[in-house]
């Protein structure tokens, strides 16, 4: 073979690495373990993949059995085989995935789906960049941290009651305050979420990567008007730091109603609406759902979407999730590559029907690292329409 074909097999190789690792590192942080051991596995990911072009090129494409200079990829030493056959596994596994995402359907609960674009950083003037870390990573040109996604769908589940329609819900997920994407930022989305008038405004964690910021929660969160109520959940990044003080200050300084673990019944024109919560792995139970009835709507946040599984066991209707981000940084054609969720990149982003249960899991509003491409934060909003 030519030395380009073998230099392309080579690459492919490295390719193929890449996924596995990644895709091993997406499960490692689907658990509840702590930073310090997360942190010490994702090295041995980093290490991996910068030590692969050198030993790739330098071991098997110079060195033994040399395919760069002439040498026979039988003539491979037998472990390099059985890696070689893994990473090939892996390269076909991120090509078969890549093409169903893009294949893939909503599911038929979702009845409407509009995207509206909104770059913020233009509307204030340039990009809001505050104090906090990464201040260069925010600054990288193509980086879409400050173009806000608004999504609305418009669902309609089987047996909704005629008072559902038009009941409308926002979802705010992923802010990870970490100074970087300034206050004002998140102000102008809590004005854009205000003039959608939602009946129902919810949280589905991740609030705080500075604790010193836990006092915009009350001007940010806090501002946010819903006609019937306002409940969230706390995110693996909030049990990093201190979650008993950002749950108090979101629940007595920004009024919020903290649903993690539990269950609170709610009425719409005389229609029980149930919002249940859980923050499982990182903190406490999943909430004791009793067997619903028809006429009620249940609704769970979830920060993972890793918990869809509980969900459609327990009659729940719909469940809003964020945590994956939706990858942050995609990659052209192929789409995300890091999901912290021991599904991958599977649940990444996007509306997922598992028997009579639907999912939406947000792309969410930033990160703990200032840096989207291709996935533009996004503001998730729910339209209900009676069946
Ligand atoms: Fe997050």
């Amino acid at each position: 073979m030519s030395v380009l074909t073998n230099s392309l097999l080579l690459l492919a190789w490295y390719a193929g690495h890449c996924e596995l690792w990644t895709a091993w590192l997406n499960r490692v942080y689907a658990n509840a373990w702590p930073r310090g051991r997360l942190d010490r596995w994702r090295r041995w990911h980093d290490g991996a993949l910068l030590l692969g072009p050198p030993l790739l090129i330098g071991w098997i494409g110079l060195w033994q059995p040399g395919v760069l200079t002439g040498g026979d990829w039988l003539r491979m030493a037998f472990p390099w085989k059985i890696y070689a056959g893994c990473c090939a596994a892996g390269l076909a596994s991120l090509v078969f995935h890549s093409i169903c995402r893009r294949l893939r359907r909503r599911p038929r609960a979702v009845i409407g789906y509009d995207s509206q674009v909104l770059d913020l950083a233009a509307r204030l003037g340039g990009r809001p960049i505050g104090k906090g870390r990464h201040q260069q990573m925010a600054r990288l040109p193509c980086n879409q941290t400050f173009q806000l996604d608004i999504t609305t769908r418009t669902i309609r589940l089987p047996g909704l009651a005629k008072e559902w329609d038009g009941f409308s819900i926002v979802q705010w997920t992923d802010l990870h305050l970490t100074g970087t994407v300034d206050r004002r930022w998140f102000e102008t989305v809590v004005e854009l979420t205000n003039q959608m008038e939602p009946d129902l405004a919810v949280c589905t964690g991740d609030l705080i990567d500075e604790m010193s910021l836990v006092d915009w929660l009350p001007e940010t969160l806090g501002r946010i008007e819903a006609r019937l109520a306002r409940c969230f959940i706390l995110g693996n990044h909030d049990w990093h730091y201190q979650p008993d003080r950002i749950r108090q200050v979101t629940t007595d300084d920004a009024g919020w109603t903290d649903v993690a673990g539990r269950c609170i019944a709610l009425e719409h024109h005389g229609q029980r609406l149930e919002v249940a919560g859980t923050e499982w792995p990182w903190m406490g139970k999943h909430p004791e759902l009793k067997p619903k009835s028809d006429e009620t709507f249940r609704l769970l946040l979830s920060h993972t979407p890793d918990n869809i599984g509980m969900a459609a066991n327990q009659d729940v209707d719909l469940v809003l999730a964020g945590h994956n981000h939706g990858g942050q940084v995609c990659l052209p054609l192929i789409g995300p590559v890091y999901s912290p969720s021991r599904f991958g990149i599977r649940y990444a982003s996007g509306d997922f029907q598992v028997d009579s249960t639907l999912m939406v899991v947000s792309r969410g509003l930033s990160g703990r690292h200032p840096m989207r491409f291709l996935c533009r934060p996004e503001l998730t909003r729910i339209i209900l329409q009676a069946s």
